[in-house]
């Protein structure tokens, strides 16, 4: 059986103040048994996050990592950073790493690899823009994310691998997918890992959905066969809406 996964990603959003009041507030939250809950925090703010989360059952998870171990590359953070204080998770692939920074299918699979050399954990985001799902091309859209991005590694090496399906259409915009377009993706998704690597593979593989999640549709979406949870943007920034996601 698959658990469900709340997942937030704050993006570049909160003071260390606020940080902290939300990991506190998270962290008091009761988790139900079968519910993993991960927060994604700006590189500034993981230790101290890290810090009041430990004993609680949260994780927590940088945005974003560099493909080498080390070196003159300023600014940067490498992965060995990020395992060297404990953070658990990293997510890689996400649509404004892509659409902002120029992260490619091919600079994501070297991040994947050094994510997981590093001992981390990776969420790793697809998902098709607007244009895209009109011409309703994003299945092949978002197998060729996979196949670039992921699907070199070895069966085992995806255990440490969870995916989120994010349109990128849902995105901040308020408009989120129907639970039947996240159900059908969902199901696509994991019938192509089955395709890659069988049916073990596929079962075991936990799929988030993104996109404009809330309190108010956390339910239906994560009600879906091949939903297992969610990546939450917006929403994960307040405690109460975030609590009511985790709780869903
Ligand atoms: P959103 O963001 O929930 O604000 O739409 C989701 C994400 O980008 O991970």
């Amino acid at each position: 059986m698959r658990k469900k996964i709340a997942a937030g990603n704050w993006k570049m959003n909160n003071t260390k103040a606020e940080a902290e009041a939300l990991a506190k507030a998270i962290s008091a939250v009761e988790i139900p048994e079968d519910t993993e809950v991960i927060l994604g925090v700006p590189f500034v703010f993981l230790s101290a996050v890290k810090e009041i989360t430990a004993g609680s059952k949260v994780q927590v998870a940088a945005q974003n990592c560099h493909q080498e171990e080390s070196g003159a590359y300023t600014g940067e953070i490498s992965a060995p950073m990020l395992t060297s204080i404990d953070i658990d998770y990293v997510i890689l692939g996400h649509s404004e790493r892509r659409e902002y920074f120029g992260e490619d299918n091919a600079l994501l699979a070297a991040k994947v690899d050094a994510a997981l050399k590093a001992g981390l954990k990776v969420i790793f985001c697809c998902g098709e823009p607007l244009n895209i799902r009109e011409e309703e091309t994003h299945v092949s859209y978002v197998k060729k994310q996979l196949q670039e991005g992921l699907f070199h590694l070895s069966e085992a090496a995806l255990d440490d691998i969870i995916i989120a399906y994010e349109p990128i259409w849902a995105i901040g915009t308020g408009v989120t997918a129907s639970k039947e377009q996240a159900q059908d993706m969902h199901k696509e998704i994991r019938d192509m890992i089955a395709a890659n690597y069988g049916a073990t593979a596929a079962g075991k593989m936990h799929i988030l959905y993104g996109g404009s999640v809330k309190p108010g549709n956390a339910t239906e979406l994560f009600g879906q066969e091949d939903v297992d949870g969610g990546l939450v943007g917006g929403a994960s920034l307040k405690a109460a809406d975030f609590t009511a996601i985790i709780q869903a």
